[in-house]
């Protein structure tokens, strides 16, 4: 195979050296490894279909990766084979300002979208924690701090080109912001988690950036006051831009960190989007909510740097508390629920780390009824962490809520999709089999199947 694909490709496209394999072998947080038996770095379509014919007529597995931040073992090559690694096809394409919209390769990062459209006032409002590619992000459907005010990935995908699993190249949905035909193959793609085909050109749609913008730092006595505020402002249909709640334990790591300097309780950070009496508005509301909440403080600024460094503060939160960890395993649990249920949801997930005897940082995009706890812990502690992660999902699935709001099924949640989609589950099969009858693309991941 390797051979074959060298001969195809040229040789600086492929590698078998310990160290790439090493690094394609796990994600960031999901601990289990398995080694691929080559990493290919395709720079246009034309590697990608050539790539995935051979694959096809070889059965053998491809597992696109990219930036490689996914949290949940979803660009594991748990079979061997193929590690895709589009990271080469890094380029924005097309800049089409006029129609807000931009098409790039599967490989550029967010940032550097934004870094790209900034000029023209334009921001692609989706934000998770690491520096994602746009492959990953569409893969995963992803969302971090904006989903509350702008939506989740998919709410911005207008058209793909993706390589199927036999190598033929399909293009979905147009340019066209909105479209009543066909079926909706675009939104498939999302969140399909390199399962279904290998993105190889992705079109977004584009907002303008906020004629000004406000952000606020409201802390808590409690942890279940913070999130009780969440409620209500989202009750109160405030429209909060950015709503995440970082939690007391979370606030020091980020303090040591980056000497951030905030008073260690939990705390809701805030942002508004907007123009200037508009802001003024809905942040009077919010700090009467706040007030009614029992708030400590609300500290708002609209000034740039105060908001650079909250919203770097919460960037940083991930890497923070690796950082204060070293050497100790992660995990990073992932539950979203509807948003009248948040309180008693973080109420549950504290209690089970409780009686687990685990400490448990809670951190999320509570707007959203998202949110995170993030455990460090010893090898011998697994059991515990994972029936911490049980608890917590099965708490969610019994409110109505969903075992993963942004980070996906990977392989870690695939024993919940039965308990969240019962019978639809079996029309899931059967669109993963028409994409990829031969179990190629990724296999092992997003749905329990024996493919
Ligand atoms: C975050 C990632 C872990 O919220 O989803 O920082
Ligand atoms: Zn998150």
């Amino acid at each position: 195979m390797v051979e074959a694909l060298r001969s195809l490709l040229g040789r600086d496209k492929i590698t078998v050296a310990a160290a790439a394999l090493e690094q394609h072998s796990r994600g960031e947080s999901y601990d289990l490894a398995v080694l691929p038996e080559v990493v290919v770095f395709p720079e246009d379509v034309e590697d990608v279909v050539g790539v995935v014919r051979l694959a096809a007529e070889r059965r053998i597995p491809v597992t696109p990766v990219a930036v490689n931040s996914s949290l949940e073992g979803q660009t594991v090559p748990l079979r061997g084979g193929i590690s895709l690694d589009l990271t080469r096809m890094n380029r924005v394409l097309d800049f089409r300002p006029d129609d807000l919209q931009v098409t790039v390769q599967p490989g550029v990062t967010y940032p550097q979208v934004n870094d790209h459209i900034r000029r023209r006032g334009l921001f692609f409002p989706i934000d998770p924690g690491a520096h994602a590619s746009i492959g990953g992000m569409v893969s995963t459907n992803a969302s971090g701090t904006m989903a509350v005010r702008y939506g989740v990935t998919a709410d911005y995908v207008l058209a793909l080109e993706v390589v199927t699993a036999t190598g033929e190249v399909i293009r979905t949905g147009s340019r066209s912001t909105k479209s009543s035909s066909g079926y909706e193959l675009t939104r498939l793609f999302c969140g399909a988690e390199g399962t279904l085909g290998v993105l190889t050109e992705v079109t977004l749609r584009l907002v303008g950036l906020p004629e000004v913008a406000l952000a606020a730092r409201v802390p808590f006595p409690s942890l279940s006051g913070a999130t009780r505020f969440v409620t209500a402002l989202i009750q109160a249909g405030v429209p909060v831009a950015r709503c995440e709640l970082v939690d007391e334990g979370c606030i020091r790591m980020v303090n040591d960190y980056q000497s951030a300097g905030f008073p260690e309780e939990p705390t809701v950070f805030l942002e508004f989007h907007g123009n200037q009496a508009g802001l003024a508005a809905d942040a009077v509301l919010a700090e009467e909510l706040a007030q009614e909440g029992g708030a400590t403080a609300f500290e708002g600024s609209p000034r740039a740097e105060d908001r650079g460094r909250l919203w770097e503060a919460r960037h940083n939160l991930f890497y923070a508390m690796l950082a204060a960890h070293p050497g100790k395993r992660n995990i990073t649990t992932d539950v979203a629920v509807p948003i009248s249920k948040l309180p008693e949801a973080v109420e549950n997930a504290q209690l089970v780390c409780r009686r687990a005897g685990l400490p448990g940082y809670v951190v999320g995009h509570v707007g959203d009824g998202n949110f995170h706890v993030i455990i460090f812990y010893e090898d011998k502690e697994s059991a515990r962490v994972e029936e911490v992660s049980h608890l917590m999902v099965e708490h969610a699935l019994m409110v109505g809520g969903t075992c993963t709001g942004e980070h996906g099924v990977g392989l870690r949640k695939l024993k919940y999709l039965e308990a969240e989609h019962g019978p639809s589950l079996a029309l899931m099969r059967a669109i993963k089999r028409a994409f990829d009858p031969d179990g190629i693309l990724n296999p092992g991941k997003k749905l329990p199947l024996g493919l």
